[in-house]
């Protein structure tokens, strides 16, 4: 079986390429490299001994992409291309519609006349706002913080709405909640562009050195330590949920939603201490502002996609901290080394 991943150069991309190949599906990877490098794609095939197909094609060219559907002829698409940096959208709200929904539009209206319809779109927690409960159940209410948090709604509806029009689309909305940790090997791990948006590749460049100290966005929220509270998963357990929603897609369910998450929150502060272990250092850090739209809290129900996907997180925070490190440390200037 043939799976066709948008982004496929990305952080959690190419662990999925990873999990794809070594359950034993052919994968072709279609990603522009903006915010990603090919030599991600090298690591892939040095992990696990397989060959990736490789195509530098934006979302937004929609004849490029027909081409490429058309050679390859995909069983199924999981599509994570798009733009994700929450400040930048916000900064430039249009850059962000232009390419996730012009690019999500093209690549569906592809899949459409090309025959495709098994589709696992790769969504995110922040679909829920600010929650009003916790732990977070995939039918809580749904709202957007900002123009990157938008774009997966709206997409969602999109697909919702595509559903109900022709039934024979069978779609997994997958939302993620906050992705962390690495490959064991330490041969492909987060590589963001820049100084990094999300606390933990921020943690990990204040231990490898290439940054002075951590700041922590507040530390007077309604928390045990007062710090911001986070389900954060191994973005190994998180490609392997792939795997299960594409199993899944193969019963033809239609359209199907789950939270892929561990069901546990952790403060700034643990995830700090935790990677003191993990890298046998102390690491500086200093209390500042609280960030605007930050919630106090945000952790996943995960257990409708334990029943219904037979998955579930297996690896713990201290492994998550263990495996960043290790990729930190080999790769300090990621893949640009
Ligand atoms: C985690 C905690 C911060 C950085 C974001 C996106 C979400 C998803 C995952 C794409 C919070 C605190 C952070 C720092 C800090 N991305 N923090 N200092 O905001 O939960 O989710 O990434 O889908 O859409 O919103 O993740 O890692 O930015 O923050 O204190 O330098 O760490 O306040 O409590 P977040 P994060």
């Amino acid at each position: 079986m043939k799976v066709l991943v948008t982004g496929g150069a990305g952080f959690i991309a190419s662990h999925t390429d990873v999990e794809l190949l070594q359950a034993g599906y052919e994968v072709v990877v279609l990603d522009n490299l903006y915010n990603a490098s090919e030599e991600a794609l090298k690591r892939v095939e040095k992990i696990t001994g397989k060959p990736v197909t490789f195509y530098k094609e934006d979302i937004r060219n929609e004849a490029g992409m027909e081409e490429i559907f058309k050679k390859e002829k995909p069983d199924a698409v999981i599509h994570f291309a798009g733009l994700k940096a929450v400040g930048e959208s916000c900064r430039e709200p249009l850059k962000y519609f232009d390419n996730n929904f012009t690019g999500t539009i093209n690549l569906l209206k592809v899949m459409e006349r090309t025959g495709c319809k098994n589709l696992v779109f790769s969504s995110s927690a922040t679909v829920y706002g600010i929650p009003e409960t916790v732990p977070i159940t995939e039918d809580a209410p749904l709202s957007v913080l900002n123009p990157y948090g938008r774009t997966k709604l709206v997409i969602e509806d999109m697909l919702r709405d595509i559903y109900a029009a022709d039934s024979t689309w069978n779609i997994a909305l997958l939302r993620y909640f906050n992705p962390i940790g690495a490959h064991e090997s330490g041969e492909i791990g987060e590589d963001p562009q820049g100084i990094p948006n999300n606390l933990l590749p921020y943690v990990a460049k204040v231990a490898v050195g290439e940054l002075e100290c951590i700041n922590v966005f507040g530390d007077d929220y309604d928390t045990p330590d007062g710090t911001g509270v986070r389900d954060y998963i191994h973005v190994v357990d998180l490609a392997i949920g792939h795997i299960k929603a594409l199993e899944k897609l193969a019963t033809n369910p239609g359209i199907v939603t789950y939270n892929l998450g561990t069901g546990i929150g952790y403060s700034v502060l643990d995830i700090i201490h935790n990677f003191e272990k993990a890298c046998g250092k102390t690491l500086p850090y200093k209390i500042v502002e609280r960030r605007p739209g930050d919630a106090a809290i945000c952790y996943s129900d995960p257990t409708k996609a334990e029943k219904e996907l037979g998955w579930k997180a297996e690896r713990g925070i201290d492994k998550m901290c263990e495996d960043s490190w290790r990729w930190q440390s080999k790769n300090p200037k990621g893949y640009n080394a």
